[in-house]
């Protein structure tokens, strides 16, 4: 789909909006950020200042809008957030609303993801013509755990969690590639290029900063244990996979 209006990138300013937005206007398209902080444009950018979870300065942000790249997200809220959106967008005539969300959403009992599950229904729902691409967890976020539990005089490291963390880099350009095309649906998931226990991206980074530590090993318990340890948070077959891997990553981030 080539369009001359603006491409609205929610969450535009965080680290995929960050890689997707330089991508959108080397497409040729002009982008308008929507995140709680306004700033001035520059490099045909422009920023409006809106609050999802709030339901403030939405309507503003949708002028004259026909695709959504929706990258908005945080912590708790997901849900509300993105009704508040898709309602918006709706009454302004959107034509293709692209969603990330996160592998799981649909299979593990974590709270944070059934919001991101009913997110991705909200958008399924909304009668828009809509896209869906559920990531792995990105390197950026598995270095920060990663270096938080590196503080600790002893490092905790649950047994069974694996992750197969993916760059922001390759979702942020497969998700340009879908927000330029037309509408699919639930398309195969983008994980990274390997599957990793947690001692393994623990002694990856420890390496690499030149740190020792003590290692303690760790039961998570309960149900959302049990779910992890079944890999409820990894690719299913057919999936796509990132080239970039885990020690690439920190080569560059963590050295
Ligand atoms: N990180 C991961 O490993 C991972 C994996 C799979 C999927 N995802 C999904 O990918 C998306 C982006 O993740 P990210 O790591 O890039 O997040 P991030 O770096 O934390 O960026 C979040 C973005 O959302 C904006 N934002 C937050 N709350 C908002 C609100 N109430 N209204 C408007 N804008 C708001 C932030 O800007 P302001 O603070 O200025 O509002 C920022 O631009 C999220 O939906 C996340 O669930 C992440």
């Amino acid at each position: 789909m080539t369009t001359t209006s603006p491409i609205l990138v929610t969450g535009g300013t965080g680290t995929l909006g960050s890689h997707a937005v330089p991508l959108l206007r080397d497409a040729g398209h002009e982008v308008r950020v929507l995140s709680r902080h306004g700033r001035a444009a520059e490099n045909g950018v422009s920023y409006v200042a809106a609050d999802l979870l709030k339901g403030e300065g939405i309507e503003a942000a949708l002028e004259g809008v026909e695709t959504v790249l929706h990258l908005a997200g945080g912590p708790k809220g997901d849900d509300e957030a993105t009704r508040n959106l898709v309602r918006a967008a709706s009454r302004a005539g959107v034509r293709h609303l692209v969603y990330i969300s996160v592998i799981g959403a649909d299979r593990l009992p974590v709270k944070w993801l059934q919001s991101k599950l009913a997110a991705e229904q909200a958008v399924s729902e909304s009668g828009i013509p809509w896209t869906t691409l559920r990531a792995a967890q990105f390197h950026d976020l598995t270095l920060k755990m990663v270096r938080g539990m590196a503080k600790l005089p002893v490092v905790p490291v649950p047994g069974g969690l694996r992750l197969e963390p993916v760059d922001s880099r390759e979702v942020a350009a497969r998700l340009v590639e879908l927000t330029l095309g037309e509408a699919a649906g639930l398309v195969p998931d983008i994980a990274g290029p390997r599957v990793y226990d947690m001692a393994e991206l623990i002694r990856g980074y420890l390496k690499v900063s030149g740190k020792r530590r003590p290692k303690l090993p760790v039961r998570l318990p309960g149900k959302t244990g049990r779910a992890y340890r079944a890999g409820e948070n990894l690719a299913l077959e057919g999936s796509l996979t990132g080239k970039l891997t885990w020690e690439d990553f920190l080569a560059e981030h963590a050295g």
